[in-house]
């Protein structure tokens, strides 16, 4: 298994393993994976290579391809662009418990140590998603608040927990 940054060429294979995410964990993302599946292509490819540097990926690969993946999204604006945020946190069944999610993140944060203008980076998961808060928390997130009744699933509505983490810069 290795951890890359995703590239333009991954897009297809990016788009697929996020459809099966909305698919199969749909509690945990605020998109549908039928909205999802009508975004065109150019949405995928600016996820991954946004021609204004406001997104990447990093991606998660083993001999079937690629596997589990993770995102990053930056402000343009004065104000906000010392804020990032985490989204997009997936690793498939077949490759969970192998520490494929605590890398992604490990990369995502190490991404944006990179950045000397970050300081901060923010996410937030559905409330009662213990294996991503605690993979959050161990990777030094902590929760500043729950936003109550944040998506509409037909087994009710669910809060999303925000955490967040300072970026140090050695
Ligand atoms: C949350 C998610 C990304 C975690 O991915 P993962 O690759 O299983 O994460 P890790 O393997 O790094 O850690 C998960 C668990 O495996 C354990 N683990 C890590 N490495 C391990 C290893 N080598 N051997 C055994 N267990 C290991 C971790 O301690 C952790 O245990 P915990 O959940 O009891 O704390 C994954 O479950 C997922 O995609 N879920 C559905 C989508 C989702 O919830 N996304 C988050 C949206 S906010």
């Amino acid at each position: 298994m290795h951890i890359a940054r995703l590239q333009f060429a991954d897009a297809p294979q990016y788009r697929a393993l996020m459809l099966e995410a909305y698919a199969l964990a749909p509690d945990a993302f605020t998109s549908s994976a039928e909205d999802r599946a009508l975004e065109p292509e150019s949405f995928w490819v600016k996820r991954l290579s946004d021609p204004a540097g406001l997104s990447l990926a990093f991606g998660a690969f083993d001999d079937q391809g690629l596997v589990g993946t993770v995102a990053l999204k930056f402000s343009d604006k004065p104000k906000t662009r010392h804020k990032d945020s985490v989204i997009g946190m997936y690793v498939g069944p077949g490759a969970r418990g192998k520490g494929i999610g605590s890398a992604l993140l490990g990369a995502a944060i190490q991404e944006a140590q990179s950045r000397a203008d970050v300081l901060v980076l923010t996410l937030t998961v559905t409330e009662g998603n213990t294996s991503a808060t605690n993979l959050y928390r161990a990777a030094g997130f902590e929760v500043f608040g729950i936003q109550p009744m944040a998506i509409r699933t037909p087994g009710g509505f669910l809060s999303k927990v925000h955490m967040w983490r300072r970026v140090s810069h050695a």
